[in-house]
């Protein structure tokens, strides 16, 4: 099939489909039994992330069992401070761990140099997925927003209140826009080789926006966001982009006019109404089923299903999750939801 007549494609160039197209945030993961058989075989998490043999792999398995329309890369947004040569490591039951940065200073241990080598195995990854995908199947590429990918650069560890990195943010606005800057750098040169590689789309992941103020939202998410989406599209025209910040509530609104972006993801909390009123004029919404209700499943997962179906299937619209899914979700469920949405 051709570029422009894939499912997900057409979504985001404006189109209303009979059926809208959908995959899952975090299709690939602990959730399915073979990743975990895989996973176990490639040592540690950033092993797999870095092996194009398994990390291909991993990609295909949930569009095999359940036939998404696209599929997401299979690597994570912590690659870039590793390319950047800043320490990361994964800590089971901790998540991930880095050397943390904590003003200025730091910065000159970081380099834009040796990115594209360490991360050659992702580039690698994509090219292989491109040969490798079912005709009808889209790939995305993608990369985590430079504020979402500080906060974890910055406070060395997932975090519930963001308090160092807010404290640099607001406290050294200057400082910290040298880090986010760096970010944008390498976030456009990393897309840009996925999508030479042969990624069709981008998602940006902006999962912590929600913990900034309008001001700061405004500076540390929706510019650079734009800026990266500017400098991408310079280098390749028409190229579709989603971008994702998480739990924003009504500044989704701005996000949507001012990011540049084709598409906007959702997370669960949107009103439905809402999203269709103020947003889909705009742009292509996804989303943003509660990945708690595909692990619960059943009449409760379908009811909400067919909700957000009927409510945003009438404009620009792409089926997905509000967030990813859990370890804990029964494979079961996901293909039932999915034997809904192909219809
Ligand atoms: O969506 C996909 O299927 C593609 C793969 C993908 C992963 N991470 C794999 C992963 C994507 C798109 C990401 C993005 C990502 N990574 C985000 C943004 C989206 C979000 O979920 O909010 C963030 C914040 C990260 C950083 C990260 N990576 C954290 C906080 C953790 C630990 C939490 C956890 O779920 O374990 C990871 C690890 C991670 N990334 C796993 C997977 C499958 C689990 C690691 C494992 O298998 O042991």
């Amino acid at each position: 099939m051709r570029y422009e007549e894939k499912l997900l494609v057409r979504a985001l160039n404006g189109e209303t489909l009979p059926r809208p197209p959908f995959w899952m945030m975090r299709q690939a993961g602990r959730y399915l039994p073979e990743y975990r058989a895989t996973r176990q075989n490639a040592g540690s998490f950033l092993e797999l992330c870095y092996n194009p043999d398994l990390a291909t792999e991993v990609t295909l398995q949930p569009i095999r069992r359940f036939g998404m329309d696209a599929a997401i890369l299979f690597a994570d947004i912590l690659l870039i401070p590793d390319g950047l040569g800043q320490a990361l490591d994964y800590r089971e039951g901790e998540g991930p761990i880095l050397e943390p940065l904590r003003g200025v200073a730091d910065l000159s241990g970081l380099s834009l140099e040796g990115l594209h080598e360490r991360v050659a195995p992702v580039y690698e990854t994509v090219s292989r997925l491109a040969a490798a995908l079912p005709g009808d199947v889209t790939l995305i590429g993608f990369a985590g927003a430079p504020w979402t990918v500080a906060t974890y650069m910055v406070e060395g560890r997932g975090s519930r209140d963001h308090a160092i990195v807010k404290q640099w943010a607001y406290g050294d606005p200057d400082g910290f826009g040298q880090l986010i800057d760096l970010l944008v750098t390498a976030t456009v040169a990393y897309l840009d080789k996925q999508v030479e590689a042969g990624a069709e789309v981008v998602q940006l992941f902006d999962t912590w926006a929600g913990a900034l103020s309008e001001t700061a939202f405004q500076r540390w998410c929706v510019e650079p966001v734009h800026r990266i989406v500017q400098q991408l599209r310079q280098k390749h025209p028409g190229l579709p982009i989603i971008g994702f910040p998480r739990s924003v509530g009504a500044a989704y609104g701005l996000f949507a006019s001012a990011a540049g972006v084709n598409g906007v993801s959702l997370d669960w909390t949107v009103p439905l109404d809402w999203a269709r009123d103020e947003l889909q004029p705009k742009v292509t919404v996804q989303g943003n089923l509660d990945p708690r209700l595909l692990v619960v499943g059943g009449a409760a997962m379908e009811a909400e299903t067919h909700r957000i179906l009927e409510t945003l299937g009438e404009g620009p619209f792409i089926f997905n999750l509000g967030h990813g899914i859990v370890p804990e979700t029964p494979p079961e469920n996901v293909g039932r939801l999915a034997e809904i949405l192909r219809g």
